[in-house]
Protein backbone atom coordinates (compact mmCIF):
# COMPACT_ATOMS: atom_id res chain seq x y z
CA UNK A 1 0.00 0.00 0.00
CA UNK A 2 1.56 3.40 -0.44
CA UNK A 3 2.16 5.67 2.17
CA UNK A 4 -0.40 8.30 3.00
CA UNK A 5 -0.03 11.94 3.51
CA UNK A 6 0.09 12.34 7.26
CA UNK A 7 -0.82 16.07 8.73
CA UNK A 8 -0.25 15.22 12.38
CA UNK A 9 1.10 17.33 15.03
CA UNK A 10 3.16 14.26 16.49
CA UNK A 11 4.38 12.06 16.46
CA UNK A 12 4.52 13.47 13.05
CA UNK A 13 5.29 11.97 9.67
CA UNK A 14 8.91 10.16 9.21
CA UNK A 15 10.74 10.93 5.95
CA UNK A 16 10.16 7.99 3.82
CA UNK A 17 14.04 7.24 3.29
CA UNK A 18 14.61 7.00 7.15
CA UNK A 19 11.97 4.51 7.46
CA UNK A 20 13.33 2.19 4.67
CA UNK A 21 16.67 1.94 6.05
CA UNK A 22 15.54 1.74 9.50
CA UNK A 23 13.46 -1.15 8.06
CA UNK A 24 16.58 -2.89 5.91
CA UNK A 25 18.44 -2.58 9.38
CA UNK A 26 16.11 -3.69 11.46
CA UNK A 27 16.99 -7.66 12.14
CA UNK A 28 20.22 -7.02 11.77
CA UNK A 29 22.51 -3.96 12.39
CA UNK A 30 25.52 -3.49 10.60
CA UNK A 31 26.58 -7.24 10.84
CA UNK A 32 25.99 -7.83 14.24
CA UNK A 33 23.01 -10.16 13.84
CA UNK A 34 20.62 -8.42 16.36
CA UNK A 35 18.39 -4.96 16.03
CA UNK A 36 19.85 -1.96 16.85
CA UNK A 37 17.30 -1.76 19.99
CA UNK A 38 18.93 -4.90 21.34
CA UNK A 39 22.49 -3.58 21.54
CA UNK A 40 23.69 -2.53 25.04
CA UNK A 41 23.88 1.35 25.24
CA UNK A 42 27.51 1.59 26.67
CA UNK A 43 29.20 -0.88 24.22
CA UNK A 44 31.27 0.77 21.71
CA UNK A 45 28.75 0.01 18.38
CA UNK A 46 25.79 2.48 20.43
CA UNK A 47 27.94 4.98 21.74
CA UNK A 48 29.50 5.61 18.11
CA UNK A 49 25.54 6.32 16.98
CA UNK A 50 24.89 8.67 19.75
CA UNK A 51 28.25 10.53 19.68
CA UNK A 52 27.69 10.67 15.05
CA UNK A 53 23.79 12.07 16.27
CA UNK A 54 25.05 14.91 18.62
CA UNK A 55 27.93 15.67 16.22
CA UNK A 56 25.52 16.06 13.20
CA UNK A 57 22.86 17.83 15.52
CA UNK A 58 25.37 20.08 16.19
CA UNK A 59 26.54 20.56 12.59
CA UNK A 60 22.91 21.48 11.41
CA UNK A 61 21.93 24.18 13.54
CA UNK A 62 25.60 25.54 13.94
CA UNK A 63 25.96 24.82 17.79
CA UNK A 64 28.80 26.84 19.24
CA UNK A 65 31.24 24.85 21.56
CA UNK A 66 30.23 26.21 24.23
CA UNK A 67 26.80 24.69 24.44
CA UNK A 68 26.17 21.85 25.78
CA UNK A 69 23.75 19.19 23.69
CA UNK A 70 21.23 16.43 25.81
CA UNK A 71 19.55 14.21 24.55
CA UNK A 72 16.85 13.14 27.30
CA UNK A 73 13.40 10.87 28.28
CA UNK A 74 10.17 12.53 29.36
CA UNK A 75 10.31 14.80 25.90
CA UNK A 76 8.97 18.31 26.20
CA UNK A 77 6.75 18.03 29.23
CA UNK A 78 10.13 17.08 31.23
CA UNK A 79 11.92 19.65 30.47
CA UNK A 80 9.05 22.52 31.83
CA UNK A 81 10.09 20.99 35.17
CA UNK A 82 13.74 20.29 34.44
CA UNK A 83 14.15 24.24 33.29
CA UNK A 84 13.06 25.68 36.53
CA UNK A 85 14.85 22.95 38.60
CA UNK A 86 18.30 23.22 37.21
CA UNK A 87 18.12 27.42 36.54
CA UNK A 88 15.40 29.00 38.67
CA UNK A 89 15.60 29.20 43.09
CA UNK A 90 11.63 28.92 44.91
CA UNK A 91 12.66 32.33 46.23
CA UNK A 92 13.90 33.54 42.70
CA UNK A 93 11.46 35.11 39.71
CA UNK A 94 11.50 33.86 36.33
CA UNK A 95 9.56 35.48 32.58
CA UNK A 96 7.39 33.62 31.08
CA UNK A 97 6.04 34.87 27.97
CA UNK A 98 2.03 33.28 27.22
CA UNK A 99 1.36 32.37 24.05
CA UNK A 100 -0.62 29.62 24.04
CA UNK A 101 -1.37 26.21 25.21
CA UNK A 102 2.02 24.81 25.36
CA UNK A 103 3.89 28.26 26.81
CA UNK A 104 0.62 27.80 29.69
CA UNK A 105 1.68 24.43 29.84
CA UNK A 106 4.91 25.45 31.09
CA UNK A 107 4.12 28.58 32.94
CA UNK A 108 1.56 25.88 35.27
CA UNK A 109 4.64 23.64 35.99
CA UNK A 110 7.16 26.26 36.82
CA UNK A 111 5.48 27.94 39.10
CA UNK A 112 5.58 24.59 41.27
CA UNK A 113 9.11 25.32 41.59
CA UNK A 114 9.59 29.44 41.13
CA UNK A 115 7.59 32.87 40.97
CA UNK A 116 6.75 33.09 37.50
CA UNK A 117 5.92 36.64 36.25
CA UNK A 118 3.93 36.55 33.00
CA UNK A 119 6.31 39.10 31.04
CA UNK A 120 3.85 39.09 27.83
CA UNK A 121 0.55 37.51 27.11
CA UNK A 122 -1.43 37.36 23.87
CA UNK A 123 -4.30 35.94 25.58
CA UNK A 124 -7.13 38.79 25.72
CA UNK A 125 -6.74 38.05 22.20
CA UNK A 126 -7.10 34.53 21.84
CA UNK A 127 -3.47 34.04 20.87
CA UNK A 128 -3.80 35.59 17.68
CA UNK A 129 -0.97 37.09 17.67
CA UNK A 130 2.51 36.66 18.95
CA UNK A 131 3.57 38.97 22.25
CA UNK A 132 6.66 40.76 20.06
CA UNK A 133 10.08 41.07 21.97
CA UNK A 134 9.91 44.70 22.61
CA UNK A 135 6.30 43.94 24.43
CA UNK A 136 7.68 41.63 26.94
CA UNK A 137 7.63 43.29 30.62
CA UNK A 138 11.50 41.82 32.13
CA UNK A 139 11.51 41.25 35.87
CA UNK A 140 14.43 42.90 37.83
CA UNK A 141 16.00 39.99 39.56
CA UNK A 142 14.71 37.58 36.56
CA UNK A 143 16.57 34.05 36.21
CA UNK A 144 15.36 33.62 32.53
CA UNK A 145 12.33 34.26 29.80
CA UNK A 146 11.02 31.56 28.35
CA UNK A 147 8.63 31.13 25.20
CA UNK A 148 7.51 28.84 23.05
CA UNK A 149 8.74 30.09 19.38
CA UNK A 150 5.98 27.49 17.93
CA UNK A 151 2.97 27.09 19.41
CA UNK A 152 1.50 23.92 17.49
CA UNK A 153 -2.10 24.38 18.34
CA UNK A 154 -2.48 27.84 18.06
CA UNK A 155 -0.46 27.77 15.04
CA UNK A 156 1.51 30.98 15.69
CA UNK A 157 5.30 31.67 16.02
CA UNK A 158 7.75 34.01 16.19
CA UNK A 159 9.84 34.42 13.74
CA UNK A 160 13.34 35.66 15.82
CA UNK A 161 14.82 36.92 18.48
CA UNK A 162 17.06 39.99 19.52
CA UNK A 163 19.74 39.94 22.14
CA UNK A 164 18.41 39.78 25.72
CA UNK A 165 20.05 41.02 28.67
CA UNK A 166 18.61 38.10 30.27
CA UNK A 167 18.80 33.95 29.59
CA UNK A 168 16.68 32.71 26.56
CA UNK A 169 14.89 29.53 27.09
CA UNK A 170 12.88 28.26 24.15
CA UNK A 171 10.38 25.37 23.99
CA UNK A 172 11.25 24.66 19.99
CA UNK A 173 9.60 21.03 20.11
CA UNK A 174 7.47 21.97 16.78
CA UNK A 175 10.12 24.49 15.48
CA UNK A 176 13.08 23.03 15.63
CA UNK A 177 15.47 22.40 12.37
CA UNK A 178 12.60 23.88 10.07
CA UNK A 179 14.09 27.23 9.63
CA UNK A 180 17.86 28.19 10.59
CA UNK A 181 18.17 30.09 14.03
CA UNK A 182 21.21 31.52 16.00
CA UNK A 183 21.44 29.38 18.80
CA UNK A 184 23.51 31.99 20.65
CA UNK A 185 20.99 34.14 21.06
CA UNK A 186 19.48 31.78 23.57
CA UNK A 187 20.88 29.94 27.20
CA UNK A 188 18.66 27.00 26.67
CA UNK A 189 16.86 25.14 23.78
CA UNK A 190 14.63 22.02 24.11
CA UNK A 191 11.94 20.16 22.50
CA UNK A 192 10.56 16.86 22.34
CA UNK A 193 11.73 15.02 18.94
CA UNK A 194 8.33 13.58 18.07
CA UNK A 195 7.93 16.26 15.26
CA UNK A 196 11.04 16.99 12.96
CA UNK A 197 13.26 14.86 15.02
CA UNK A 198 12.21 10.77 14.95
CA UNK A 199 10.35 8.90 17.56
CA UNK A 200 8.67 10.14 20.47
CA UNK A 201 10.68 9.30 23.79
CA UNK A 202 13.25 11.56 23.28
CA UNK A 203 13.92 14.98 24.07
CA UNK A 204 16.59 17.25 23.20
CA UNK A 205 18.46 20.18 25.36
CA UNK A 206 20.86 22.45 23.88
CA UNK A 207 22.35 24.49 27.52
CA UNK A 208 25.13 27.33 27.07
CA UNK A 209 27.51 25.53 29.83
CA UNK A 210 27.93 28.17 31.71
CA UNK A 211 24.47 27.68 33.21
CA UNK A 212 25.33 24.48 34.14
CA UNK A 213 25.80 23.83 38.41
CA UNK A 214 22.57 25.83 39.28
CA UNK A 215 20.56 22.94 39.78
CA UNK A 216 17.86 23.51 43.10
CA UNK A 217 18.65 20.49 45.89
CA UNK A 218 15.87 19.05 45.47
CA UNK A 219 16.34 18.09 41.71
CA UNK A 220 16.60 14.21 40.88
CA UNK A 221 19.95 13.41 39.83
CA UNK A 222 18.42 12.37 36.36
CA UNK A 223 16.53 15.65 35.77
CA UNK A 224 20.07 17.24 36.53
CA UNK A 225 21.75 18.56 33.77
CA UNK A 226 25.37 18.80 35.00
CA UNK A 227 24.38 14.98 36.19
CA UNK A 228 23.23 14.25 32.06
CA UNK A 229 25.94 16.28 30.73
CA UNK A 230 28.75 14.42 32.99
CA UNK A 231 26.88 11.20 32.05
CA UNK A 232 27.34 12.32 28.23
CA UNK A 233 23.43 12.12 28.18
CA UNK A 234 23.52 8.29 29.40
CA UNK A 235 22.90 8.49 33.69
CA UNK A 236 20.24 5.44 32.72
CA UNK A 237 19.29 3.44 30.04
CA UNK A 238 18.80 5.96 27.27
CA UNK A 239 16.03 5.72 24.51
CA UNK A 240 18.44 4.09 22.37
CA UNK A 241 16.02 3.07 19.20
CA UNK A 242 14.47 6.67 19.06
CA UNK A 243 17.91 8.39 19.49
CA UNK A 244 19.16 6.24 16.53
CA UNK A 245 16.70 6.64 14.52
CA UNK A 246 17.43 10.43 15.17
CA UNK A 247 20.70 10.28 13.64
CA UNK A 248 19.47 9.28 10.18
CA UNK A 249 17.16 12.01 10.41
CA UNK A 250 19.89 14.03 10.86
CA UNK A 251 21.79 12.16 8.05
CA UNK A 252 18.94 12.53 5.52
CA UNK A 253 18.91 16.54 6.62
CA UNK A 254 22.16 16.98 5.28
CA UNK A 255 21.95 15.32 2.32
CA UNK A 256 19.01 17.60 1.29
CA UNK A 257 21.34 20.70 1.93
CA UNK A 258 20.69 20.87 5.70
CA UNK A 259 18.57 23.45 7.83
CA UNK A 260 18.84 26.43 5.12
CA UNK A 261 17.91 24.10 2.12
CA UNK A 262 14.40 22.64 4.10
CA UNK A 263 13.98 26.00 5.20
CA UNK A 264 13.34 26.80 1.48
CA UNK A 265 11.02 23.90 0.96
CA UNK A 266 9.20 24.78 4.45
CA UNK A 267 8.59 28.24 3.48
CA UNK A 268 7.36 27.38 -0.08
CA UNK A 269 5.07 24.54 1.60
CA UNK A 270 3.71 27.25 4.22
CA UNK A 271 3.45 29.47 1.68
CA UNK A 272 1.01 27.63 -1.07
CA UNK A 273 -1.27 26.62 1.31
CA UNK A 274 -1.91 30.14 3.32
CA UNK A 275 -2.35 31.75 -0.22
CA UNK A 276 -4.77 28.71 -1.05
CA UNK A 277 -6.49 29.61 2.42
CA UNK A 278 -6.47 33.73 1.83
CA UNK A 279 -7.67 33.38 -1.55
CA UNK A 280 -11.11 31.44 -0.64
CA UNK A 281 -14.04 32.64 1.42
CA UNK A 282 -14.88 29.47 2.37
CA UNK A 283 -11.41 28.72 4.61
CA UNK A 284 -10.07 31.12 7.13
CA UNK A 285 -6.71 31.37 9.03
CA UNK A 286 -6.88 34.35 11.65
CA UNK A 287 -3.67 34.32 12.80
CA UNK A 288 -1.75 37.70 12.34
CA UNK A 289 0.14 37.03 9.20
CA UNK A 290 3.74 37.89 10.43
CA UNK A 291 3.15 35.14 13.44
CA UNK A 292 2.02 32.58 10.61
CA UNK A 293 3.61 28.99 11.62
CA UNK A 294 5.16 27.35 8.40
CA UNK A 295 4.65 24.37 10.61
CA UNK A 296 1.27 24.24 11.90
CA UNK A 297 -1.84 25.51 9.88
CA UNK A 298 -4.88 25.60 11.55
CA UNK A 299 -7.81 26.44 9.37
CA UNK A 300 -11.64 26.57 9.85
CA UNK A 301 -14.31 26.02 7.48
CA UNK A 302 -17.21 28.53 6.63
CA UNK A 303 -19.57 25.73 8.18
CA UNK A 304 -18.51 23.54 11.07
CA UNK A 305 -21.45 21.56 10.34
CA UNK A 306 -19.09 20.42 7.55
CA UNK A 307 -16.08 19.08 9.72
CA UNK A 308 -16.89 15.68 9.72
CA UNK A 309 -17.43 15.37 6.17
CA UNK A 310 -14.35 17.32 5.79
CA UNK A 311 -12.09 14.61 8.32
CA UNK A 312 -13.85 11.86 6.61
CA UNK A 313 -13.28 12.43 2.60
CA UNK A 314 -9.91 13.71 3.22
CA UNK A 315 -8.98 10.31 4.98
CA UNK A 316 -10.38 8.43 2.09
CA UNK A 317 -7.96 10.54 -0.37
CA UNK A 318 -5.19 9.25 1.71
CA UNK A 319 -4.90 12.56 3.98
CA UNK A 320 -4.30 11.67 7.46
CA UNK A 321 -5.02 13.63 10.77
CA UNK A 322 -5.86 16.78 9.60
CA UNK A 323 -8.32 17.53 13.04
CA UNK A 324 -7.68 20.60 14.59
CA UNK A 325 -7.13 20.33 18.46
CA UNK A 326 -10.45 20.46 20.53
CA UNK A 327 -9.55 23.99 21.76
CA UNK A 328 -9.24 25.47 18.48
CA UNK A 329 -11.50 23.91 16.79
CA UNK A 330 -11.72 22.94 12.79
CA UNK A 331 -8.82 21.66 10.75
CA UNK A 332 -4.64 22.20 11.37
CA UNK A 333 -2.00 20.58 8.89
CA UNK A 334 1.06 19.90 10.53
CA UNK A 335 3.93 20.44 7.63
CA UNK A 336 7.00 19.39 9.60
CA UNK A 337 9.97 18.61 7.54
CA UNK A 338 9.23 14.70 6.72
CA UNK A 339 5.89 16.05 5.52
CA UNK A 340 6.84 16.16 1.32
CA UNK A 341 5.65 19.14 -0.73
CA UNK A 342 3.27 16.86 -2.73
CA UNK A 343 1.32 16.19 0.74
CA UNK A 344 0.55 20.20 0.65
CA UNK A 345 -0.31 20.06 -3.08
CA UNK A 346 -2.54 17.06 -2.71
CA UNK A 347 -3.89 18.82 0.71
CA UNK A 348 -4.88 22.09 -1.55
CA UNK A 349 -6.33 19.92 -4.41
CA UNK A 350 -8.70 18.66 -2.03
CA UNK A 351 -9.61 21.32 -0.29
CA UNK A 352 -10.44 22.38 -3.41
CA UNK A 353 -12.74 19.90 -4.72
CA UNK A 354 -14.84 20.13 -1.29
CA UNK A 355 -15.63 23.32 -1.23
CA UNK A 356 -16.88 22.63 -4.89
CA UNK A 357 -19.11 20.18 -3.87
CA UNK A 358 -20.23 21.22 -0.68
CA UNK A 359 -20.44 25.31 -0.85
C1 LIG B 1 5.48 23.29 21.64
C2 LIG B 1 5.25 22.01 22.41
N1 LIG B 1 5.70 21.94 23.68
C3 LIG B 1 5.52 20.82 24.41
C4 LIG B 1 4.88 19.72 23.90
C5 LIG B 1 4.75 18.48 24.75
O1 LIG B 1 5.63 17.54 24.23
P1 LIG B 1 5.85 16.10 24.86
O2 LIG B 1 4.63 15.31 24.55
O3 LIG B 1 7.08 15.62 24.19
O4 LIG B 1 6.03 16.25 26.33
C6 LIG B 1 4.41 19.75 22.59
C7 LIG B 1 3.71 18.58 22.02
O5 LIG B 1 3.13 18.61 20.96
C8 LIG B 1 4.59 20.93 21.83
O6 LIG B 1 4.15 21.00 20.58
Amino acid sequence: MPRKFNFGAGPATMPEPVLKEVQEELLDWNGLGLSVMEISHRSAEFIEIAQQAETDFRDLLSVPDDYAVLFTHGGATMQNAMVPLNLASPEGIVDYVNSGHWAKRSIKEAERYTNVHIAATSEEEDFKYFPAQDSWKLSEESSYVHYTPNETIGGLCLKSIDNSKIPVIADYSSGILSEPIDVSKFSLIYGGAQKNIGPSGLGFVIVKKDLLGKAQPITPNLLNYTLIHEGESMSNTPPTFAWYVAGKVFKWLKSLGGVEAISIINNRKAKKLYSYIDSSNFYSNTIKAENRSIMNVPFLLGNDELNDKFLDESKEAGLLALKGHRSVGGMRASIYNGLPEEGVDALIEFMDIFVKKYN
